[in-house]
């Protein structure tokens, strides 16, 4: 019996024993170090570029890529040209200052296809937000939200009855109406219209609808008049910076590029809108992003569909417009869309609330540079402590890996962190810095290279429901 006991305790005694020392063994906090960048990266490599001069591999790059940075610390000049410059995939960019555009005649140069889109000028691409929608009305009401994402952010009764006013015409022009008729300018012509005479577009309604579309219609219709004015009037007001701006409604009002000749051959989309107006264009470029969502989830690519690389400058600005990022790029490895964020500050995804840890994590590489004050105690933290011998009395001693303010003094350095992989702390080459990708930005475009294709939205011609 109490040679049972000791065996008992001599048993509880070693396991201890043992746990305490594997956890000594598994402790690599006090073990820190940087790991070898040649693991990791290679002037080889054709995906997002980390240093400047180096790449990830398609595979990571697939994964996504994350750089957190203050402006004019060098996330274009280290990151997005080179990228742009050793690119062998599709691409959708946004550029919102235009400077990236510069890379247009390389590209040409090398047999790349480009398009640029300004939302502020009519040139030579035309996107409906609303192709490839028809059918998916979960797909309808993404768009709805976006739309409404500048007007309100309360999900009071009338923004949520707007919404469901504006997927409901949207379901309507998809369905009951020539393809040529299916954009946005006509959602906004048709609410403006209800708003103002109902009676005609109840004809319309009744005359043209669908089953499904035309009970909805008569639950709205249902409405006190009141009400339903108050519904229609935040719908509008929603829509209107679309429905009124007359270049938004031409280059919305149908589509003449082929998504998919994105994952057929190298195409570069060059998304560009004025910086000072950013929150007033950000749904409109989120739209366009979208529809490549929606093209690219569309069907899983093949071994030999080409990647669609999205470069997202100044993400912070799309969110408003992208609220199921979170489920994107969750979903982008499968559907070769890598994506790369770029961010002022992580704190910029808390619109995302509890998913925004998520979309980081989904970020398979992430980049910091110095100068942020609370990441640098995170980051700290993070790269774990190491143990060294001091050299004056023989003792063993223990200090971070990089402290705090050596992480926010980091000048020309990045701190590099891949998802279970030692960190790297890595020196970095702006494009403007490197003779080869001067030459390629140098180079000039051709004088009238682009055609402008002279198209104007064509409008639902109500007249016949005017008559009493
Ligand atoms: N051609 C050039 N010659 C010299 N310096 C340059 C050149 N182009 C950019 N720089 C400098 O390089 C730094 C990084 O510029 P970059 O445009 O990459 O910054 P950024 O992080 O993208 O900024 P932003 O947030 O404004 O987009 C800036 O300080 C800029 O002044
Ligand atoms: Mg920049």
């Amino acid at each position: 019996m109490i040679k049972n006991i000791i065996d008992l305790c001599a048993e509880g005694f070693s396991e201890g024993l043992d746990g305490i020392l594997s956890l000594f063994e598994n402790d690599h906090s006090v073990n820190a170090e940087f790991g070898n960048p040649n693991h990791l990266i290679s002037k080889r490599n054709k995906g997002w570029c980390v240093d400047g001069k180096r790449f990830l591999d398609m595979q990571t790059s697939r994964r996504n890529f994350c750089v957190v940075a203050g402006s004019g610390k060098g996330k274009s000049q280290v990151h997005v040209f080179p990228t742009l410059l050793n690119c062998q995939s599709s691409m959708a960019v946004n550029d919102n200052s235009g400077e990236l555009a510069s890379v247009i005649p390389y590209l040409n140069s090398i047999g790349v296809t480009t398009h640029v889109i300004n939302l502020t000028e009519e040139g030579d691409v035309f996107i409906n937000p609303l192709d490839g929608c028809k059918g998916d009305v979960a797909a309808m009401r993404k768009i709805s939200k976006t739309l409404m994402s500048n007007s309100s952010k309360e999900n009071d009764f009338f923004s949520i009855s707007a919404e469901d006013c504006i997927t409901l015409f949207i379901q309507y022009v998809l369905e009951s109406e020539p393809r040529i008729h299916a954009n946005l300018g006509n959602v906004y012509k048709l609410i403006l219209t209800y708003q103002g005479t109902p009676k005609v577009i109840e004809k319309l309604m009744a005359e043209k609808a669908s089953e499904e579309v035309w009970t909805k219609f008569k639950a709205l219709a249902g409405n006190s008049e009141k009400t339903l004015k108050s519904i229609t009037a935040t719908a509008i007001s929603a829509l209107s910076w679309l429905g009124d701006n007359p270049v938004l409604t031409n280059i919305t009002s149908m589509t003449n590029i082929d998504l998919g000749d994105f994952r057929k051959s190298p195409h570069v989309l060059f998304i560009q809108s004025p910086v000072s107006d950013a929150k007033f264009y950000a749904p409109m470029v989120a739209l366009i992003f979208q529809s490549f969502y929606r093209f690219a989830f569309s069907k899983l690519p093949s071994e030999k569909d080409l990647d669609i690389m999205m470069v997202l400058d100044e993400f912070s600005s799309l969110i408003v417009g992208l609220p199921d990022y979170s489920n994107i790029i969750s979903n982008s490895r499968k559907f070769k869309i890598p994506q790369c964020i770029i961010l002022q500050d992580e704190s910029l995804l808390s619109p995302y609330k509890e998913l925004k840890d998520n979309i980081l994590q989904n970020c398979f590489v992430k980049v910091y540079y110095g100068g942020q004050d609370k990441k640098a105690f995170e980051l700290e933290k993070l790269l774990g402590t190491y143990t060294y011998t001091d050299k004056d009395n023989g003792q063993k001693k223990q200090r971070p890996l990089l402290y705090a303010s050596q992480i926010r003094e980091l000048d020309n350095q990045i701190l590099v962190i891949p998802n279970g992989q030692k960190p790297l702390k890595l020196k970095i080459t702006p494009a403007y810095k490197q003779s080869k990708l001067r030459k390629r930005l140098a180079i000039q475009m051709p004088d009238d290279t682009k055609d402008h294709v002279n198209y104007s939205i064509q409008y639902i011609d109500v007249s016949a429901y005017n008559q009493n």
